[in-house]
């Protein structure tokens, strides 16, 4: 990307508008393995089709500090069992880093916890901004029936991503459909710290 200034319409025209950006990452439900709840119907799901669960559009400059990498991720609607699609989700690699996320489209909720396991679940609507401090891992949840999620995030260039450590035992809470609206579950796989 440029180190000149520039602007970058993604809303366009009531809709959302894709043509600049240099990372574009596709993930598919044969990458949350191990992540949904319900580990028989993922595996029955997967024989069927590999569908695509969300994707990152990002404008990346260089990952130093100082610069700062943003874009959109879109999160189609869909469930495993009763727990919704969903990002797999990473503590930032340099651990205090922050990020923020601002809610274009669609109905959604942040799962959030630190190492020390304090957690946080956050609802995402249009026109919302949410802010993740530093030391917070994050996933997003898609909890609409029918409407991708759509959010722009920022991150400092530097931050990189540890996806392991949440791959290990998964959040401490998890966010299923109970009667038709989402409700945050405990995830019993979940271990605290000292237990681990
Ligand atoms: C970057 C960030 C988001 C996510 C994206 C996909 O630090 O938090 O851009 O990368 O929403 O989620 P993951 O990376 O967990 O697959
Ligand atoms: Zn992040």
């Amino acid at each position: 990307m440029s180190n000149r200034p520039f602007v970058i319409d993604f809303l366009h025209a009531g809709g959302i508008h894709l043509s600049q950006y240099d990372h574009h990452i596709v993930r598919k439900l044969s990458s949350l393995r191990g992540q949904f709840l319900d580990q028989e119907i993922y595996e029955a799901m997967l024989r069927a089709q590999d569908p695509i669960l969300y994707e990152v559009y990002e404008v990346k400059g260089a990952e130093v500090a100082g610069e700062l990498i943003h874009g959109i991720t879109i999160i189609h609607p869909g469930k495993v069992g009763t727990e919704y699609f969903m990002t797999k989700g990473h503590y930032h690699l340099l651990l205090d880093t922050a990020e923020v996320y601002y809610c274009l489209q669609g109905q959604g909720s942040m799962v959030m916890e630190t190492p020390e396991g304090d957690w946080a679940v956050e609802p995402l609507r249009p026109q919302s901004t949410l802010y993740v401090p530093p030391r917070w891992a994050h996933r997003t949840v898609n909890t609409s029936p029918s409407e991708d999620l759509v959010i722009f995030f920022v991150y400092p260039g530097n931050a990189g991503h540890d996806y392991g450590t949440i791959e290990k035992q998964g959040y401490r809470k998890l966010v299923v459909e109970r009667d038709g609206k989402p409700e945050i579950i405990d995830n019993l796989r979940w271990l605290p710290p000292e237990k681990r």
